[in-house]
């Protein structure tokens, strides 16, 4: 029995744990100039986008996904892949940013702090596009063009990656870590 009906179904639900979490990031970026900043929950969210977001949803896309599209004839280097990749790229750079400067910033460094907010701020609108452009567009080439025993292969591969650990925790941690976010920050 195939674990999926289609070859995105997992990933656009994926898609909402990501898009849920960047809400809760934009709150408590909002909150700051009253309440100032929450390192704590800020740390909490740079570690779901560094292990949900890209290493288990970014990398089943650019593992499996993306590759079984490439087989069937859409270019990596040009396009939508190739955008795509581009982003994620651009994702990684911003939380990189965000981890980097988060033990400064909460050491009282007002230029860490900007860097922390502005990066923030960048992945959050670089995401809600990203995810739009995914969702509306690419996934829905990709159930067009991967269906039948591809599908089910591909989704068998989605869940080796899903059972995986990301740095000592499981993709079920990493959601109770987002509810747990959801719970002081959801809008
Ligand atoms: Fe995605």
């Amino acid at each position: 029995m195939p674990e999926r009906q289609t070859a995105t179904e997992g990933l656009r639900e994926e898609h909402e744990w990501i898009l849920k979490v960047s809400e809760a990031l934009e709150v408590i970026l909002d909150r700051e100039p009253d309440h100032g900043l929450d390192f704590y929950a800020l740390e909490e969210c740079v570690s779901f986008i560094r292990l949900f977001a890209d290493a288990c949803h970014h990398g089943q896309e650019e593992d499996l996904l993306f590759p079984e599209l490439e087989a069937r004839g859409m270019p990596r280097d040009s396009g939508p892949l190739a955008v795509m990749l581009k982003e994620h790229e651009m994702g990684r750079s911003y939380v990189g940013h965000m981890l980097k400067a988060l033990p400064d910033a909460r050491g009282g460094d007002p230029g860490a702090r900007q860097i922390l907010v502005n990066s923030g701020r960048g992945y959050i609108e670089l995401i809600r596009a990203h995810i739009l452009k995914e969702d509306n567009v690419l996934f829905n080439f990709a159930d067009q063009l991967v269906t039948g025993g591809a599908c089910d292969r591909l989704c068998r591969d989605y869940g080796t990656v899903c059972r995986g650990v990301f740095e000592g925790r499981s993709k079920r941690d990493l959601e109770a870590l987002a509810e747990s976010l959801l719970e002081r920050y959801g809008s």
